[in-house]
């Protein structure tokens, strides 16, 4: 895992300052780039990494990063009692809907233990200051046998595909970004931001660690998105 470093890939303890104020700055046109920039498929992925930790007994979750809420919004859909966690206030802010939400950071989550039935994140991993603090925390405040479930980008595999997807995300994904949110360095941010994520071992590794059982990856978008999930062990 790549912990940056330069300015516009800053490490601790500049990075949670950086992102914070980046989401707080692009807000208000978030939820449209993401529709454009993944053709509307962010959609069925986010309803995908539902499905995957919804189920019996599952009553009450916790999304952390929910931004503008568009997984809390699946959430609820499904019946779910779900809270939202962000640390940009003005992400917190466009979110509508009658779910709570905490303006707070996932490396310190202001709950009790054994809290939450399921726990996601939605392509906010590489944007945490700490990763295995923040799969550390989860671990704490799900119930054994409760799922975190993760969605976020990823490089796809095969060759041909894979230099298509770099051309776009790197060249195509800050224009788009920049014109449409008028904020062309927080564009420029997200294609880089790839290096902050762990490698496919890594994630095993880190979720093991921290009281999970080996996670299960599913690629979706061709291999541009990937899907973690991983069940908190009985401690
Ligand atoms: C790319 S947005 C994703 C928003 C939403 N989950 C979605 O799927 O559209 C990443 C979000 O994570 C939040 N975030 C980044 N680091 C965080 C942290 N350490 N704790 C809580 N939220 C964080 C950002 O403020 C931002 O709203």
């Amino acid at each position: 895992m790549n912990q940056g470093g330069d300015a516009l890939l800053p490490s601790e303890p500049a990075k949670q300052k950086y992102v914070q104020s980046m989401f707080d700055r692009i807000a208000p046109s978030y939820e449209l780039v993401n529709r454009v920039m993944t053709f509307g498929l962010d959609a069925r992925w986010r309803s995908r990494l539902v499905d995957a930790v919804t189920g019996a007994g599952v009553d009450r979750a916790l999304d952390i990063g929910c931004g503008t809420g568009d997984l809390v919004r699946e959430l609820s859909r499904r019946g779910v009692g779900v809270t939202g966690l962000d640390l940009s206030m003005g992400m917190l802010a466009i979110a509508g809907g009658a779910e709570p939400r905490v303006q707070a950071v996932g490396e310190a989550l202001p709950f009790s233990d054994s809290t939450f039935d399921a726990v996601t994140s939605g392509f906010a991993v590489r944007n945490f200051s700490d990763p295995r603090r923040v799969f550390a925390e989860v671990a704490r405040v799900l119930k054994p046998g409760g799922r975190f479930g993760v969605l976020e980008v990823a490089t796809p595999r095969n060759p041909l595909i894979r230099v298509g997807h770099q051309i776009y995300f790197s060249k195509v994904v800050p224009v788009i970004g920049g014109l449409l949110s008028k904020d062309h360095t927080a564009y420029r941010y997200l294609p880089m931001s790839v290096v902050y994520l762990p490698s496919p071992q890594e994630w095993g590794r880190l979720l093991v660690d921290c009281g999970f059982f080996p996670p299960t990856r599913i690629r979706v978008g061709m291999g541009a998105a990937q899907i973690v999930i991983a069940e908190r062990r009985a401690a």
